[in-house]
Parts: structure tokens; sequence; C-alpha cells
């Protein structure tokens, strides 16, 4: 039997990451034996990637489009100029030609002190992921569905979402990521304009489709790290390693 460098290499990585995620066995391919397939079982038609049908932005075209929508948002967004509990608004971050695009819920303390996304504690158990998927940060996209910290972090309200959530679909028609990851609920029910929870809906393919041009993006749903910390069951990094490893597939495919 022969052995490819690149396979065993990749193989080993696995294994490193699954073992600093906790994760003792992650069922990854069909076996010979023809067993039921790994990461997502769900039977659910998967979408493919879609790229633009007119030749998109090149990356400075959509870097000078994120600055001008970040200006616009700051100026006019009917959420993000009235409220008045927040000290700024936190936009989002990351690679305007990125692949995979992760949206939150909304910024916490440390976002609001900083205006990055994800830099609290959430954040750095986002950033494990994405370095376990054989990412840097600078590599993704990381924005969330509102752009001010609400009130004590509470959970944003229909109407908050309403208003700022324009904005963030204007982000994906800019980055046009292969792949989004919602983290977490609120994203979720947004995203997939669902009221059905994380719980049922995570690691199941879904589409999200831009109201405007039409394009359609594959959403990989997952739990939010917060909650990931919060519930830190190896069953529940499990299956967030999961999720991530079907993302990486369908990145790669
Ligand atoms: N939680 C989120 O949903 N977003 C952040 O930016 C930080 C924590």
């Amino acid at each position: 039997m022969t052995h490819n460098p690149q396979l065993l290499r990749a193989a080993r990585q696995n294994l490193a990451t699954d073992r600093m995620f906790g994760v003792d066995f992650v069922p990854r391919c069909a076996t010979a034996a023809g067993q039921a397939p790994t990461v997502n079982s769900n039977p659910v038609i998967e979408p493919k990637p879609q790229r633009s049908e007119t030749p998109g932005r090149n990356t400075d075209q959509k870097q000078a489009a994120l600055r001008e929508l970040h200006q616009r948002h700051n100026a006019q967004c009917p959420h993000c100029t009235t409220v008045t509990t927040h000290t700024q608004t936190v936009f989002g971050e990351g690679n305007p030609d990125a692949q995979l695009m992760f949206i939150g819920e909304a910024p916490g303390a440390e976002e609001d002190r900083t205006g990055r996304p994800f830099v609290g504690r959430a954040g750095q158990k986002l950033d494990e992921i994405i370095g376990a998927m054989g990412l840097q940060r600078s590599d993704v996209f990381i924005a969330n569905v509102l752009k001010s910290r609400p009130p004590d972090n509470r959970t944003p309200l229909q109407g908050e979402v309403d208003a700022c959530s324009p904005y963030l679909v204007e982000q994906i028609r800019i980055i046009e990521p292969a792949v989004i990851v919602t983290l977490g609920g609120p994203a979720t029910k947004l995203m997939l304009q669902t009221a059905v929870g994380i719980t049922k809906l995570r690691g199941i393919w879904a589409v999200f489709t831009d109201p405007n041009t039409g394009r359609k993006t594959p959403i990989m749903p997952t739990f939010h790290p917060a909650y990931l910390l919060r519930a830190y069951t190896p069953d529940n990094r499990r299956k967030v390693w999961s999720d991530m490893q079907a993302v990486m597939q369908k990145i790669q495919s």
C-alpha cells in the first residue's frame, strides 16, 4: 500500500485538532463497508457555493465598498444611530475576499470597548475553531447581526434586527463568501428566516438567497462559541467540530 504524504499530514493534523477539541472519535468518511456518511448525515440537498455571474469586484473595490458601507451604516442605521447604551459600533472585520464568513449575534462588552467583533472569551474560542480549521482570523470575515451592543448583552429584539440587518446583507453582497457559518440562534434565525431553534438546525446545510441579487450562499448553522463555553461537553464540541469539517469540505469542493 502506498502512502500519500499530503494525506498523512492532513490526517495527523486532523487527529491533533480532534484531540484539542476533546473529541475522541469523529466519523469522517464512508467506510469500505459502505456505512453511513460522516459529517451531517442529514439527507438534504447540499447547495454548491456560487460565484457571481457578472465579474465581481476586486479586493480594492471590495475594501472600498466595505468602507463606504461602514460609514453609511454609522450615519444612517435606524438601530445604531438611536441606541444610547453602547460605546461604539462594531462593524465587522476580516478579509474582503474571504471564502468563509462567520456571523454572530451582537457585540459584547469587550467588543463594545474595542470596536472589534469576537475579541472576548467567545472570540478566543472562535479563534481556536478557526485555527483548528487550518485558517487564520485574517483569512475569514467576521460580522454580527447587530452592530451595537444590546444593554446587558440581552438577545436582540426583532425590531433591532429588522433595522440593522440590511447592512449585514450588504456586507455579504460585497464579500460574496463561498460559505457562511451562523453562530447561534439569532444569526441562524435571521439568515434562514425561521423560528426553529439552533439545536434542530445546526449541522444541516441551508441556503441564504440575497433578496436583491438572487445569489445563493450555503449556510452552516452551528452553536455560538459562548454557548459552547457554557456547555463545554464532549458532545457539543464534537458537534461543532463536525459542522466545521463539513464547512472545510464544502470550501474545498
Ligand atoms: N458574541 C457575538 O455574537 N458577537 C461578538 O462580536 C462577540 C460575542
